[in-house]
């Protein structure tokens, strides 16, 4: 790779692959106390107390530990592992997203540890290979870390999660831990690319650190420079790249199943490496910190595809990045021009800051001209996504039942939360230009809604669902799944929908 002279050597975008290479999970009979610095144990609120803990529900319960999801007690024992019970409240409401909360908060009380072992009574209503997944998903997620960039890191990463599933099918549950590796592996990465900072990780690096991973996972990539985007006609990305010193990729991946396939998906992710806003410059408040995960959508995009393989996805999955930075400066796009999209369509910038829909144009049009059954577009679009549902729910919109309900379903079994706004085509007339066929910009309302519909111009009747992951993309805090920073939401998702993806649904 060719490297700023400012960075580090050996500095890697994405230093998380390397530590779930090093971490091992296993499904055991009897968790090996001897080799074990924690032993967890999984409490419900209701019911008899796991055997092996010399105390009752009243000495629990003045420790302050009531079971509750979420909760944990650490026991100091004289020698041998910490004990740490871990709450999961009414066994009647034990899920497979209850366990991988479960899985999470036990692996944040045992922080300061490489080798951990959880016993799991009961897996509620959960079967053993989604229990399974769930707890390793839990434990890798809540563990992960950007810290490449400290000199000492303070966090130990781990090394060995034991897990003793009472009453499970182990091989069932040993294949449940084979998807839970993938998709929290995926799912790091994506935090990975997202945590970097924008200057480390440039839409070149970007392109480079996605060969790299299709060698290693089984995808074929191609990279089109600017020469090659002036060439396909990318008039949006190339007109948001206008500003920048730095070139504009566009990164197609390919997934070909082992048979024949059951369908074509497309993911188009949206990768602004850096949102300054352009010449609409955003104002300094700390909004603009987070910008550098402009491009969590793509970060998403590239990390489902590494989990693919793995999973033995029957579809063939097609993924368009649009990676570039916003920047303003002398050659920088301008408040007025217009763009011209591949297809021809034409748009008139009347906010620079609303470059998202623009980057993401051409690739929406490309996946229609590869004849895809589907697309599902992932982009940190609004501010309006955020203001209306938050950080916890994603925004859901597109054009057809199915793939939306597909991505419920799979947002449901991942517990990242979507919620669904109406395309109202009513509004769509605020996205009219005067002077071409669509303007950048709606109405000061409903903003999430207006740029769906900016770019369901682009997806015509192609079955089609956008989230919206402005609001989702970042955490304030450690909390259930969600590690402080990115959060690499989607990720599951997307890996979730394309894993059964089938056309015509
Ligand atoms: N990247 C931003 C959206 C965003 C905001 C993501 C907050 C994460 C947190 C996007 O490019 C943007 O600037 N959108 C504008 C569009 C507006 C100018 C129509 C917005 O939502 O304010
Ligand atoms: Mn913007
Ligand atoms: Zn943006």
């Amino acid at each position: 790779m060719t490297r700023d002279p400012l960075i580090p050597d050996g500095f890697t975008p994405i230093p998380s692959l390397d530590r779930s290479d090093t971490v091992s999970v296993a499904v055991v009979d009897e968790l090996d106390e001897s080799s074990l610095e924690v032993i967890g144990v999984l409490v419900s609120s209701d019911g008899e107390l796991p055997a092996g803990i010399d105390l009752d529900r009243e000495a629990l319960a003045r420790s302050g530990f009531e079971s509750k999801p979420g909760t944990t007690l650490v026991l100091p024992y004289g020698s041998g592992p910490l004990l740490v019970l871990v709450g999961v409240g009414p066994l009647a409401e034990l899920g497979s997203n209850g366990l991988r909360d479960a899985g999470a908060a036990f692996a944040r009380a045992s922080a300061k540890f490489a080798r951990i072992g959880l016993r799991v009574p009961s897996t509620g209503s959960a079967e053993a290979a989604g229990a399974a997944q769930a707890l390793t998903e839990g434990a890798l997620l809540a563990r992960y870390r950007f810290d490449t960039l400290k000199r000492e890191a303070k966090d130990v990463a781990l090394g060995r999660v034991e897990l003793r599933i009472d009453g499970a099918d182990a091989s069932q549950a040993a294949a449940g831990v084979e998807l839970g590796l993938a998709t929290a592996r995926a799912a790091n990465l994506a935090r990975d690319l997202a945590n970097c900072p924008p200057g480390h990780l440039t839409a070149t690096v970007m392109a480079e650190v996605a060969v790299g991973l299709g060698e290693r996972f089984g995808f074929d990539v191609e990279v089109f420079d600017k020469r090659q985007l002036i060439e396909l006609g990318c008039g949006g990305l190339l007109g948001v790249n206008q500003g920048s010193a730095e070139e504009p990729r566009m990164v197609k991946l390919h997934y070909t199943p082992d048979g024949e396939p059951t369908g074509h998906l497309g993911l188009v992710g949206k990768g602004i490496m850096y949102d300054s806003g352009g010449i609409s410059l955003k104002p300094s408040d700390p909004m603009h910190l987070l910008m550098k995960m402009d491009m969590g959508g793509a970060a998403s995009v590239l990390a489902t595809f590494t989990a693919l393989r793995a999973l033995g996805a029957t579809a063939t999955v097609s993924g368009w990045l649009m990676c570039t930075d916003n920047m303003p400066s002398g050659s920088a796009y301008k408040l007025g021009d217009v763009l011209t999209a591949r297809g021809g369509t034409t748009v008139e910038v009347k906010n620079t800051d609303a470059e998202g829909r623009l980057a993401m144009m051409d690739g929406i049009v490309l996946a229609n001209e590869d004849g895809v059954d589907a697309i599902v577009d992932i982009a940190t679009l609004t501010g309006s996504a955020l203001m209306s549902l938050g950080q916890i729910t994603a925004a859901l919109l597109g054009n057809d039942e199915t793939v939306l309900g597909e991505v419920e379903r799979a947002a449901s079994v991942t517990d990242e939360q979507v919620w669904r706004l109406p395309l109202e085509r009513r509004y769509r007339k605020q996205l009219d230009s005067d002077v071409a066929d669509l303007s950048n910009l709606g109405g000061p309302y409903a903003g999430a809604t207006t740029a769906a519909l900016f770019l369901d111009h682009f997806v015509g009747d192609t079955p089609w669902a956008h989230l919206d992951i402005a609001g989702t993309m970042q955490s304030d805090s450690d909390e259930s799944w969600r590690s402080k920073g990115a959060t690499g939401f989607g990720t599951r998702i997307l890996i979730e929908v394309a894993r059964g993806f089938r056309a015509g649904g």
